[in-house]
């Protein structure tokens, strides 16, 4: 039967080689839908392109649950900042491509075993506000169009149409400017679905905490202003949150979150990276550059740095919510974002506390088999932070 001559053999291995590979990567490739009947309704990236996701669909037990993950990506906060978005994927679906699913989006039940056969969606972040923005007008001169809020409602508009009006279980999930839209967004999303369906949402890297700089500035707070002022977000931040002298701190999700319903979940590191860079030490308060190389990699700090970042790591701890419906798992590791990658989600080596990996923390906060309050040592302690590279 075997003929040497043939490539018969050849053809195994080549399957056997890619099978070893994609179980190496735990990445589905995950088609992208452009959402073309969205223009009409002037829900449009920044520069007046389609929005767009990425859709895997469920299965057996998982065919009524729903998670949706809105992608991250900072903000823009002037015309500048905004205008450099629309010559990439930031502002543009133009620049878009497919995706690999993997972590929380992932389908290899071993490493996501409580959402790997739902729904999977992730929405595309175009638009520089975490979808809040909404400004009818659009300045010929630059083009730009602030319109996140109308790409939140028009992607879930079609969600619902194509059967989550029917889930039984959703996620609302994101990270980073998209764990903060995930939490602006929590009440909203629950609002659309079913009343019987069990609705949770789930920040990864979106608490990111009203706290000065180094200088004494308030960096952060007049980053959200700029933001909410340019993209007209106001009227889209959760009404519950009655703050309209001071629209910008409903950005802050220590003030916005007291005044929601819906149960979240907030996963962070207390020495998250982005925060540390641009909220606790952004470069116009280091203009001698002195954390230059702290910044990037927590073992180069000195000890007064490393003083400073447990102040930073306390007034995080101080800042979350005391409710005990909300689930945390606040680790030690310098990182941010750690929900969208297997080797941090769920995998041998992927942070623990107390032995408890994310992917099951969440997993039993939402299925609601034990509440979740984690909070690690303070560095440099017994943490588990292997392989995290910072973004
Ligand atoms: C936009 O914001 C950035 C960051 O603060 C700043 O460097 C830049 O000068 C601003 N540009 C304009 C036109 O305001
Ligand atoms: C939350 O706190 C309330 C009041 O202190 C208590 O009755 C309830 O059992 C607590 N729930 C959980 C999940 O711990
Ligand atoms: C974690 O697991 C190790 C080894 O299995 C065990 O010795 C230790 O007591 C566990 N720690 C906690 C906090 O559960
Ligand atoms: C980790 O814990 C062990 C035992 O509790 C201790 O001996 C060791 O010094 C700790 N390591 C660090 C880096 O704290």
């Amino acid at each position: 039967m075997f003929d040497p001559k043939s490539r018969a053999w050849i053809v195994p291995s080549l399957c056997l080689i890619s099978l070893l590979v994609s179980l190496e990567v735990d990445g589905s490739p995950a088609p992208m839908i452009l959402l073309e009947s969205a223009v009409a309704k002037g829900a449009v990236c920044l520069d007046g392109s389609p929005p767009a996701y990425h859709f895997l669909p469920g299965s057996g037990s998982g065919v009524n649950s729903w998670l949706v993950f809105m992608e991250g990506g900072g903000w823009c906060r002037n015309v500048t900042e905004c205008v450099e978005r629309t010559g990439n994927f930031r502002g543009s679906s133009k620049f878009m491509k497919e995706l690999s699913f993997s972590g929380i989006l992932g389908d290899n039940q071993k490493t996501n075993p409580d959402f790997y056969n739902w729904n999977r969606i992730k929405i595309r972040y175009c638009d520089g506000s975490s979808f809040t923005g909404d400004v009818e007008a659009v300045d010929p001169a630059t083009n730009l169009h602030y319109r996140g809020a109308r790409v939140w409602h028009a992607i879930i508009d079609d969600l619902l149409a194509k059967g989550m009006n029917k889930a039984e279980n959703a996620l609302l999930s994101g990270c980073s400017a998209g764990g903060l839209a995930s939490i602006l967004h929590c009440d909203d999303f629950r609002s659309l679905l079913p009343s019987s369906a069990n609705v949770k949402c789930f920040s990864d890297a979106g608490y990111f905490i009203d706290a000065k700089d180094i200088s004494g500035a308030d960096s952060v707070k007049s980053l959200y202003t700029d933001v909410v002022n340019l993209h007209g977000s106001t009227k889209n931040l959760p009404s519950s949150c009655n703050s309209m002298e001071t629209p910008s701190r409903c950005f802050f999700p220590q003030y916005v979150m007291p005044t929601m319903s819906t149960p979240l979940f907030i996963l962070n590191s207390a020495y998250d990276s982005w925060q540390i860079m641009n909220i606790l030490v952004p470069s116009s308060a280091d203009p001698g550059q002195a954390w230059a190389e702290c910044k990037l990699d927590i073992k180069k700090c000195s000890s007064s740095q490393l003083q400073t970042l447990q102040g930073f790591r306390s007034q995080f701890l101080q800042a979350l919510p005391t409710s005990n419906s909300t689930g945390m798992f606040i680790i030690s590791c310098h990182t941010h974002c750690q929900s969208g990658g297997r080797p941090t989600w769920q995998d041998v080596d992927s942070p623990m506390i107390e032995n408890t990996t994310i992917a099951k923390a969440v997993g039993d906060w939402y299925n609601d088999r034990s509440a979740v309050r984690k909070i690690d040592c303070e560095y440099p302690c017994n943490s588990s932070c292997p392989n995290i590279t910072n973004e």
